[in-house]
């Protein structure tokens, strides 16, 4: 990778976390406050309807402190360390099982040496901007995610049985996310193929092992 490419690539996952912060934080914070406006009108006309708002919006407080985690957890690369790899898929699943209950999701996940942080994390990060695309675009009812060792390879596949991928405009400066797998592919000097027609689309990916891995 260039100098350019890391500065693109620095610059997309930034405006990601900004939206991401946009889209969940702000508009929740937003919301608490318009709660919190209920709370003092009610205060004065109806302590019991001021109770309840309030019970509301800590509830709403509660929500936010969940999305922060989530965020905060996101941004952190250390997160193998932390709670180890195979735990790390784990959650994973448990958060897909939570939010997109109608959403089945199949794993398969060799176990990983992660000491050498960026190769686990990149693979990691890969998949999950996968499945935010499954999410966001295929329509899919399955995903199935497998990161194998094959001799001195690490196979990655990403596959749903969505609608495919529909002709879209080009423009990267528009769609991050393919750009994100693509060059972080490239700079683990690794393969890519995606394959995509009306039955679903298939991502994989070959990274060559280095010794010791
Ligand atoms: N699994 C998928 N199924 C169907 N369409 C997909 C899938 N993955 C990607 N696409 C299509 O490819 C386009 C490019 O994806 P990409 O991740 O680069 O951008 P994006 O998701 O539109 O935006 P961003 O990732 O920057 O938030 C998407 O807009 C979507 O049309
Ligand atoms: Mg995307």
């Amino acid at each position: 990778m260039n100098k350019k490419d890391i500065l693109l690539l620095q610059e997309s996952e930034r405006k990601r976390i900004a939206e991401e912060l946009h889209d969940t934080t702000v508009q929740d914070m937003v919301y608490l406050s318009q709660q919190l406006e209920l709370v003092m009108l009610y205060m004065e006309k109806d302590l019991t309807l001021a109770k309840l708002e309030t019970i509301t919006a800590r509830k709403q407080i509660k929500h936010i402190i969940g999305g922060m985690r989530d965020t905060i957890y996101n941004l952190r690369p250390m997160i193998f360390d932390d709670i180890g790899w195979t735990a790390a898929w784990e959650r994973l699943k448990k958060k897909f099982a939570e939010d997109y209950p109608k959403l089945e999701i199949e794993l398969d996940i060799d176990m990983i040496d992660t000491s050498d942080g960026l190769t686990a994390l990149s693979i990691y990060r890969i998949v999950c901007e996968g499945c935010q695309n499954i999410i966001k675009h295929s329509k899919a009812s399955h995903i199935q995610i497998s990161v194998k060792k094959t001799g001195s390879q690490i196979k990655i596949l990403i596959k749903d049985d969505g609608i495919g991928m529909q002709e879209y405009d080009q423009c990267p400066s528009n769609h991050f996310g393919l750009q994100f797998i693509i060059e972080r592919v490239k700079a683990l000097s690794g393969k890519m193929k995606i394959a995509s027609d009306h039955s679903g689309t298939k991502i994989s990916i070959k990274i060559p092992m280095k010794a010791g891995e």
